[in-house]
């Protein structure tokens, strides 16, 4: 198996080709004057599996899944076996049904779209609802990063902090940290409106009085959550607050909402590559594509 390391992951791609020890094919890849993209696969794969490493998330996400879409083309063109594609963060995951009438679903459009490309498989993580992966129309899994962003607390020495999420159908991501970190841990509750977007957090039955709380979250977007959740931990009393999220899109000036709010540190994966992304992903990928190679 080769890894392909697309441009808009390409740290993260390289990093899992020295980890695993599995080749890597280089793109050549500009933008047009117009803004289209241009991709080129410089190196050799006929006859072998390829894993195109490339994530979808903003700014740009639609030029990006282009670009995943024209590699795995260049791919299948060029003779690859099987095309699997890496997307730590699958942009329009969240729209996975309908929510409204008159909507589409947009997230079977891009698999669809992928599969036309030539994909023949799909690896992302912590997709935010997992029967997004029944919309795809050929294997397609989810993975956690949630052990490596618990255990980045670890090793900061928040051994037995309270691992908390944002909402009670993220309550398993805060067990998952749980087994980690060796604490407690709990859930808060929120509602959206549909309409407004706006959202209504509350704590019942919640104690976090003189804890180190981390809150856990797949998408850390707006920010809203977080800042929500933080305040109604502080009125509590909680000693320290921290947030770990797999895909930090942290848009417009979400960060200084939430430092404002009392977070003490915002920690993210390279699902989102920069500021935000101090986890990285590639041991997880590599140990994934190594036990398929
Ligand atoms: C939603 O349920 C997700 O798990 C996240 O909590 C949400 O997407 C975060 O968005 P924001 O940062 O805009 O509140």
């Amino acid at each position: 198996m080769k890894i392909i390391c697309g441009p808009a992951s390409m740290e993260l791609a390289e990093r899992v080709s020295a980890l695993s020890g599995l080749g890597s094919v280089p793109v050549v890849f500009k933008i047009f004057p117009d803004g289209e993209s241009y991709i080129r696969l410089d190196g050799s794969f006929e006859g072998e599996d390829v894993a195109i490493v490339q994530t979808t998330c903003p700014p740009a996400q639609d030029a990006k899944l282009f670009q995943l879409a024209f590699i795995a083309d260049a791919a299948k063109r060029g003779g690859a076996k099987k095309v699997i594609a890496v997307v730590p963060y699958l942009a329009y995951a969240r729209q996975d049904k309908l929510f409204l009438k008159g909507e589409g679903i947009s997230v079977e459009t891009v698999a669809r779209m992928l599969k036309a490309a030539g994909l023949n498989e799909l690896i992302t993580f912590n997709i935010h609802s997992e029967p997004a992966l029944e919309k795809f129309p050929f294997p397609a899994k989810t993975l956690s990063a949630i052990p490596l962003l618990a255990d980045y607390f670890l090793q900061k020495g928040c051994k037995g902090a309270f691992a908390l999420s944002p909402d009670k159908g993220a309550m398993h991501i805060a067990q998952q940290a749980q087994t980690v970190l060796g604490g407690e841990f709990g859930h808060l509750s929120k509602s959206r409106d549909r309409f407004t977007g706006q959202t209504v957090q509350s704590a019942e039955g919640l104690n976090v009085k003189d804890q180190t709380v981390i809150i856990f979250d797949d998408i850390i977007s707006t920010g809203g959550t977080i800042v929500g959740a933080t305040r109604i931990l502080r009125e509590q009393g909680a000693k320290h607050v921290f947030c770990a999220c797999v895909h930090g899109l942290l848009i417009g000036d979400a960060e200084k909402r939430i430092l404002e709010a009392g977070v003490e540190e915002i920690v993210g994966t390279d699902s989102v590559p920069g500021k935000f992304g101090k986890v990285s992903l590639a041991p997880l990928i590599s140990r994934e594509l190594k036990a398929q190679n």
